[in-house]
């Protein structure tokens, strides 16, 4: 299956992290990678622990290395939380820098990021979890990054978004560029501004497309 680039967009308490979880079980990869940066009772409503792994990382912690994501894979684990609300954002940074080069080594899985404007911003320069997404569908990976705006994330990773999952939104940037990827549809700005709580919008930008409006 073709690997999806995936945002999710939309201010604090709109649904986005609903939404990822939801999505989570409906990526067809063997192993889905999920980091957050709090305890969220979406992520955790559903846990089944023969399929899960809980990782929390502190300070100091190594990287997970290739042999726990293989030996998770081999016990029939699907999900991998990864906990990283004890560290600070470079100190997170740094963490999942440190844990892309053991996903890219697996392959054929899912990588959830929520909160991702913490770690994946303009400015953010040290890059390998940036970059992923750049050659993750050549190696079977679907990305998800989840956040406030779609600006926080860096042009080049915009530029590889396969899907936009949007939520309500009146960040004029945002709504222009989506406008500009839907190919100037001048009643997308209008569709954004308008939706109620918890509804939203997905947008195929390879397409130049979007779905009704929805509410899971
Ligand atoms: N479609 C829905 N129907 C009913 N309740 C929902 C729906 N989507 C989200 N909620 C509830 O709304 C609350 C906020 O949702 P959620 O945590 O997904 O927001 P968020 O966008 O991730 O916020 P933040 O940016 O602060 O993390 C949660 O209690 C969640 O259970
Ligand atoms: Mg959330």
């Amino acid at each position: 299956m073709t690997p999806k680039l995936i945002a999710i967009v939309g201010k604090s308490g709109c649904g986005k992290t609903w939404v990822a979880a939801r999505m989570a079980a409906l990526l067809s990869r063997p192993l889905v990678v999920i980091v957050h940066t709090h305890q969220d009772p979406s992520y955790f409503a559903h846990i089944d622990e023969a399929s899960t792994r809980l990782v929390g990382v502190h300070r100091g912690a190594q990287p997970l290395g290739t042999p726990f994501l293989l030996d998770c894979i081999a016990a029939g684990v699907r999900y991998v939380y990864i906990s990283i609300y004890e560290l600070g954002p470079n100190a997170a940074r740094e963490w999942l820098d440190s844990l892309v080069p053991s996903l890219e080594a697996i392959g054929n899985l899912a990588l959830i990021v929520d909160e991702a404007h913490r770690f994946c911003r303009h400015e953010y320069v040290p890059e390998r979890l940036v970059e992923l997404p750049r050659w993750a569908r050549s190696i079977g990976i679907d990305v998800v990054f989840v956040t406030h705006r779609l600006v926080d994330l860096s042009p080049d990773l915009r530029t590889v978004l396969t899907y936009l999952v949007m939520f309500h939104s009146d960040e004029p940037r945002d709504l222009d560029e989506c406008s500009q990827r839907l190919g100037m549809d001048r009643a997308w700005g209008d569709v954004v501004r308008s939706l109620a709580p918890y509804e939203h919008v997905v947008i195929d930008l390879e397409h130049g497309r979007r779905s009704p409006v929805r509410v899971i």
